[in-house]
């Protein structure tokens, strides 16, 4: 007996001492969303309800690390379908918890719950969450801050001594459900937000001079901070930028870059920044170490309509103030760009490097030219009760190679993926080329208006599992241009070139950079230009590809990536989970 108990208990002991590492290693990140009804007043007007998580704006901020898993309870207090879609998350294995409406769940009906369960595994850096249903998410947002697995010293640059989360955002006095109701019955997008917001507060250049709607940073002279800067607005790329001091730009889209010093952070929908900032300035001048941080929109869109019409021309702002500062005078204002100044976002845009080396695939086996348009399409006989066309019966609709996307009605795209049933949910006919091959960053007077008319459908493009997929992403000017950003679920994608004009397939490839070019998430294809994207499709899955301007992909500015089983049983789609929602 004694011979035989002392392996068994130092085998015990082992396992035990093997469980304790692991947990270590990688712990469960819990929490529990209510999004339900929240009382606000912004912009010094009277309260009104919006939808939030747990009775916030911005949401709360899930802190993870490495390899660790996060579960998220989500319990629909609200009046609407809800669903959660934690943008930059691969979800290999958990596919069932990517959150996009009928993409990947039918939403959550109001009074419903579902538990989001995912890892975080082999990414680091700056993400976010945000509702995926109608325009939901302009106050159902947060961050999601996946740190190295080592800690702050495992940084690949210089150690910060503290950490912000600014959360770029807009706020609509408007109800937003009410505005994409409207705008998908009349096919006029909601003109545009009432102000920019920073970490949920509009700030006094928004003329509410209300100290509550100003958020206030209290940095230390001399420490170095690193902001993750996010943008979660709705349909605005932004100019960041705090007077008196510029930035060291260390990561975007949660992939580390080159350091980059500069003075601006330029942030479209769905992207974000991580940024090192050392308050240097001396307290003894005549701003006594108060500044102003402040955001404006970069107007990308160069139409008939005036810069207003597409965006509010307000100043979202907040307040930094140096501990032990003196002054008591108001802070200085950063000097701001003009809204359409193209050349100072392409800047910051196109010069961000990887960190190291990437791994570039060179073997491309799946080819794609993707127009991306915004146009118009006639009401469909199902949609004659709620479309309301122009005199020409036309309503807006937008594009990607003519097809405008519309989401299904009864089940989504995963389950009937999953259940090997397409039948009346998606089609596989998404095209690799436009229709018509046309000048598309000609002048939108010079092009030939049938040009413009698209029909909407749910197409899908099939990938072999380990497909990879090269995809020209070419604006067009067919009714403005415009810079949209281009978000992919489920994979980052190297970022090999970005220019203006039409994409020339003969001497562009030379452009490419296949060393280092920037990964990321989310790409602000140039207006009037386009840009090249490289993935390897090793996750299989319904992953969504769309504009997040929630007023493009609104009207269709989508598609999706059908990509099918692996080899192995990890590689494969696995059983939904118990809860998932019902339709
Ligand atoms: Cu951040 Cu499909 O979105």
């Amino acid at each position: 007996m004694e011979v035989m108990a002392r392996p068994w208990s130092l085998l015990l002991s082992f396992a035990l001492a093997l469980v304790a590492v692991s947990v270590a290693q990688a712990a469960v990140v819990e929490h529990t969303f209510n999004v339900g009804n929240m009382s606000i007043s912004r912009l010094c007007k009277p309260e009104k309800i919006i939808t939030a998580v747990n009775g916030q704006l911005p949401g709360p901020t899930i802190f993870a690390s490495e390899g660790d898993t996060v579960v998220v309870h989500m319990v629909n207090e609200s009046p609407y379908n809800m669903t959660i879609h934690w943008h930059g998350i691969f979800q290999r294995g958990t596919q069932w918890a990517d959150g996009p409406a009928m993409v990947t769940q039918c939403p959550v009906q109001p009074g419903g719950n579902y538990t989001y369960r995912f890892n975080v595994t082999g990414q680091e850096g700056t993400l976010w969450w945000h509702a995926h249903n109608s325009l939901h998410r302009a106050t159902v947002y947060g961050a999601l801050i996946i740190k190295p697995r080592g800690g702050v010293a495992a940084y690949p640059f210089t150690k910060p001594d503290e950490e912000e989360v600014v959360i770029l955002g807009e706020w609509w006095n408007a109800d937003v459900d009410e505005l994409h109701v409207n705008a998908t019955k009349t096919g006029q997008p909601a003109p545009h937000a009432d102000n920019y917001t920073i970490n949920g507060k509009p700030g006094a250049s928004s003329g509410c001079a209300d100290p509550n709607q100003t958020h206030k940073f209290e940095l230390k002279q001399n420490k170095t901070y690193m902001l993750r800067i996010i943008n979660a607005g709705l349909n605005t790329p932004l100019f960041f930028k705090i007077a008196n001091h510029s930035f060291n730009v260390v990561a975007a889209d949660a992939c580390y870059t080159k350091p980059y010093t500069s003075d601006i952070v330029v942030v479209s929908p769905g992207q974000t920044v991580d940024a090192l900032l050392i308050p240097d300035a001396d307290i003894t001048s005549i701003s006594g170490g108060r500044y102003y941080m402040a955001v404006i929109p970069y107007n990308s869109a160069v139409n008939a309509l005036n810069a207003s019409d597409l965006y509010s021309l307000s100043t979202g702002s907040a307040i930094i103030e140096y501990t032990g500062g003196s002054s008591t005078s108001p802070p200085m204002l950063p000097q701001l760009p003009e809204y359409n100044d193209t050349a100072t976002a392409h800047r910051f845009l196109s010069s961000m490097t990887a960190l190291v080396p990437n791994k570039v695939p060179l073997n491309v086996t799946t080819q794609m030219f993707v127009t991306v348009s915004m146009g118009d399409t006639f009401c469909e006989p199902d949609q004659n009760t709620t479309c309301l066309p122009d005199d020409k019966g036309t309503i807006f609709a937008s594009s990607m190679n003519n097809a405008s996307f519309i989401l299904p009605k009864t089940t989504s795209m995963l389950e009937a993926m999953y259940r090997k049933n397409a039948t009346g949910v998606y089609t596989r006919d998404f095209p690799d080329t436009p229709p018509i091959v046309f000048d598309y960053t000609a002048d939108a007077s010079e092009l030939n208006a049938t040009l413009k008319h698209t029909f909407k459908s749910t197409k899908v493009r099939t990938l072999k599992y380990n497909e990879t997929v090269q995809m020209v992403l070419q604006n067009t000017r067919l009714v403005s241009k415009e810079s949209h950003p281009m978000h992919l679920h489920g994979f980052n994608f190297f970022v090999l070139a970005q220019d203006f004009g039409n994409y020339n397939e003969t001497t562009d490839p030379a452009k490419f950079n296949l060393v280092d070019p920037q990964e990321r998430n989310t790409v602000a294809v140039p207006t009037g230009g386009w840009a090249v994207i490289r993935f390897i499709a090793d996750n299989p899955g319904m992953w969504f590809m769309h504009c997040h301007f929630d007023s493009h992909l609104d009207f269709g500015l989508g598609m999706v990536f059908e990509v099918e089983d692996g080899p192995t049983p990890e590689t494969k789609l696995p059983p939904p989970p118990s809860d998932l929602p019902q339709c």
